[in-house]
C-alpha cells in the first residue's frame, strides 16, 4: 500500500480526514492544499449534468473529468468512483480500475456497496488497487428520493456486517452516507480503519461534501450540506459588472488592447 494510503490510515483517532469533492483542475488546485482526500466523484452527473441519477455517468466522463482535476491535485490522495455498471464482475471492475489509474494516474477507485462487490473488491485489492468503500445510501442503486439508513435493526446489523467485510477485504476507508449517527458511531469505533462521512454525523473519522454544493455553486436543500461560501453570487456580480463596462465602452481601454 502506497504512503500516501497510509498517511490516511493513521490519522485515524488522531486528527479528523478531509475530503471534498472536484470535477476539474481550477477547483481541485483551490481545495488541495486544504484537503487530505479529492474525490472526483460521480455525483458530477447530477451536479453538472443535470442527470436525476447516477447511472448515467460513463466511464469516459469520469476519465476526462479526473484527467482535468489530477492537473491541479499536488498533494492530497486522488480517488476516482468507478461509475454504474463498470464493476459488475472481478475481471471487469480490474480492467475498468486499471484503466481509470493509468489514464487519470489517481491513487484509489471508489466503489459503492457491501457484501454483494466484496469478492470484486478482495479481487481489485489484491491486483494491488487501493480501494475506499462507500456504504449507507448507494446513490446508483437509489431511485427517487434518499432516505437515511439505519433506522431499523436489520439495516443497521447489515450496514455494520457490511463494514467489518469492507474492512477485512482490504478497504483503506469507507464513506458512510447518511447513517444514522449512533450507528455511525459504532462502525467508525468498531473498524480499524477510518469512515468518512456525508450526513453521518461528527462520529466519523472524517467528513466529505460535494464541493460545488459547499461554494454555494450547485443550490440544493439536502440536510446535511452547509453553505460555506456564494460563488454563484460572485460570478453574476461579475458577470453584471463585465456587461455594464461593455455596454459603456468602459472595457477593453487601452491596457487591455493590442
Ligand atoms: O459521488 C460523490 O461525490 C460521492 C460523495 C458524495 C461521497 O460519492
Amino acid at each position: 500500500m502506497r504512503s500516501k494510503i497510509k498517511k490516511i490510515i493513521n490519522k485515524k483517532n488522531k486528527s479528523k480526514i478531509i475530503c471534498l469533492t472536484a470535477y476539474s483542475k481550477n477547483i481541485a488546485e483551490a481545495i488541495d492544499p486544504f484537503t487530505d482526500i479529492i474525490l472526483v466523484g460521480d455525483s458530477l452527473g447530477s451536479v453538472l449534468y443535470n442527470y436525476n441519477t447516477t447511472r448515467n455517468v460513463t466511464l469516459h466522463t469520469m476519465i476526462e473529468h479526473s484527467k482535468s482535476a489530477r492537473q491541479g491535485i499536488k498533494k492530497s490522495v486522488m480517488v476516482v468512483d468507478m461509475p454504474y455498471m463498470t464493476y459488475k464482475n472481478k475481471s471487469e471492475a480490474l480492467r475498468n480500475a486499471k484503466k481509470i489509474i493509468k489514464h487519470t494516474k489517481c491513487d484509489a477507485v471508489k466503489l459503492e456497496g457491501g457484501s454483494s462487490i466484496s469478492k470484486v473488491i478482495e479481487h481489485l485489492v489484491k491486483n494491488k488497487i487501493n480501494v475506499m468503500g462507500h456504504l449507507g445510501i448507494l446513490p446508483q442503486n437509489v431511485k427517487g428520493k434518499f432516505k437515511a439508513k439505519g433506522k431499523t435493526n436489520s439495516e443497521r446489523k447489515k450496514i455494520l456486517n457490511d463494514a467489518k467485510l469492507l474492512q477485512k477485504k482490504g478497504v483503506f476507508s469507507i464513506v458512510l452516507e447518511c447513517v444514522e449517527k449512533t450507528l455511525s458511531k459504532e462502525i467508525t469505533n468498531t473498524l480499524k480503519i477510518p469512515t468518512i462521512g456525508i450526513g453521518s454525523s461528527q462520529y466519523c473519522d472524517g467528513q466529505v461534501l460535494v464541493i460545488d454544493d459547499l461554494i454555494g455553486l450547485n443550490e440544493t436543500k439536502i440536510k446535511f450540506v452547509k453553505k460555506f461560501g456564494n460563488i454563484k453570487k460572485n460570478i453574476s456580480e461579475a458577470a453584471y459588472k463585465f456587461k455594464k463596462e461593455v455596454l459603456r465602452k468602459k472595457y477593453p481601454t487601452k491596457k487591455h488592447s493590442y
